[in-house]
This record gives structure tokens, sequence and C-alpha cells, in this order.
């Protein structure tokens, strides 16, 4: 069992060495939990959080001031593993002070690096002068769940030689722009060996094979507690949902017929 603080360089390290352990988290409880295992290098919380906390079909309505607050629910009780908040949709403002102040609030809220989504030229820029000015990045290419509407729906990325080749050179810009690790999401499984192979940073991927340097899945769909959520890459660890049932029926039959509480 570890205990000793990982870091981002820890995360740089890593590469060729031992594959990273990532999960998603945005409250106290169950960064309790995932403190208390200790099998984790990385938690991120994620703007998944749209899906899981508030029910939304796409990740588009969380706001900066979500991700803070989950930041801030999650961090006191995750001291082990490193700390990473998503930068929401359109949070990477072209004026810089305001860039500036919307990484400075993600990382006061306790985030220790920031994920950010994409790839555009002037994105990768401006991905430099953050890292160049201290902010550590982590980069996120393929299905870029913000890009939902301009990539037309939740489909693999990579399939043909040409959008492999838009993935191979963003990948390589992202690690020229500081990142110290990204993530690869729903890319063709070669394409994302490809791209592991071809740059020094490591790789987490999510649906994209087993090739990457490590991997992530959102804690409540390994957990299975997401019934509606089922897409071939997931792999169920537990099914909570059944469990969180059964009690529940219990709880219900026990109070109903006066079994709970007891009367001596
Ligand atoms: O928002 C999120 O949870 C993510 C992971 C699925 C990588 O981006």
């Amino acid at each position: 069992m570890s205990t000793k603080k990982i870091r981002t360089t820890d995360i740089l390290k890593a590469k060729n060495q031992k594959k990273l352990v990532c999960t998603t988290c945005y409250d106290s409880i169950f960064a309790k939990v995932l403190q208390d295992s200790s099998s984790l290098d990385l938690v991120l919380v994620g703007d998944s959080l749209g899906h899981i906390v508030q029910g939304n079909h796409t990740t588009l309505d969380v706001t900066l001031e979500n991700i803070i607050y989950h930041t801030k629910c999650v961090k006191n009780s995750l001291k082990t593993p490193l700390l990473v908040s998503d930068m929401p949709f359109l949070g990477m403002s072209t004026d810089t002070a305001t860039l500036f102040e919307n990484c400075q609030k993600i990382l006061v809220a306790g985030a220790e690096a920031i994920k950010i989504e994409g790839h555009h030229p002037h994105l990768c820029d401006q991905i430099s002068l953050l890292t160049g000015y201290g902010v550590p990045v982590m980069g996120h290419l393929g299905l870029t769940p913000q890009h939902i509407h301009s990539l037309g729906g939740y489909k693999k990325q990579g399939k043909t030689p040409k959008s492999s080749e838009i993935l191979m050179d963003a990948a390589k810009r992202l690690e020229d722009a500081g990142c110290f690790g990204i993530v690869l999401e729903l890319i063709d499984f070669e394409v994302s060996q490809k791209i592991t192979e071809s740059i020094t940073i490591p790789t987490i991927g999510i649906g994209s094979g087993p090739y990457c340097d490590g991997q992530i899945l959102v804690l409540h769909d390994l957990l299975g507690m997401n019934t509606e959520f089922t897409p071939s890459f997931l792999k169920l660890y537990e099914t909570l949902h059944l469990k969180i049932d059964t009690a529940l029926k219990t709880f219900a039959h026990e109070v109903q017929n006066e079994i709970f509480p007891p009367k001596t």
C-alpha cells in the first residue's frame, strides 16, 4: 500500500515503467474510498460530472463553478493520487488574463493539474503559455466529448489514414506544448498504439485499447452504477446498482413490517 504523494513528475516517469491507473471522482465520500484503496495514480474531476452528477446528455452545461465546487469536494479526502480537474467547455478564454484567472481558480480549488480537450493550433499555443507559467496540463484527444456536435456523435476516431495522421500530429504538438500526459478517448487501437510509441509522455486510454500507458474509466461506470451507459469498451468491476437496489428493498421491507428500528 503506497502512501507516497503522486505528482506530475511521477506520471511522466511512469512511461514504459508501469501502467497508470486512473478514475474519476466528484465528491468527498468516494474520494475517501479511493484514498483508502491506495490503488490509483491519478484521479480526475471530469466534466463527465455533467452526466453522472447532473444527469445531462452532454458535458456542455458543466461550468467553471461546477468544476471548482467538485474539486473542493474531492480534495480534502484525496491525498495520494494526482488530482486533475477538467477545464470546462470554452473555459480556454482567448483573453489571456481570463484564461489565467480560470486556471488559477481551478488550481486554488485543489487541482494539481488541468485537463484540456482538443488540439486546435491556437489551443496548443495557449497550453504552451500555461505550461511555461507553471500550470501542469494534461491533453485529451480523440472523441473529446466537449466537441460532440462538431465530431458528429460518439464514434471511434482515427479510423481513416487522414484522421489518424491528424491525431498523431496533435499528440506531438501537445507534447511539445509541455503536457505531462494525454488522454486518448475512443481512438482506433492501432492509432493509439502508434501515438503511445511516438511520444515521450504517457497516454491514458479510455476505449482506445491495451497499448496506452495507462487506463481511465469513469468511477460510476466501472462500479456498475450507471445502467444506461454500457459501451463495449466498459468492464463492470461491480454491479453496485443491483446491490443498492437490494439494500433499499430490504430497508423498505423492514420499515413497512416494523422490523427496523427494533422495539427493544
Ligand atoms: O470527463 C471525464 O471524466 C473524462 C474522462 C472520461 C477521461 O474526460
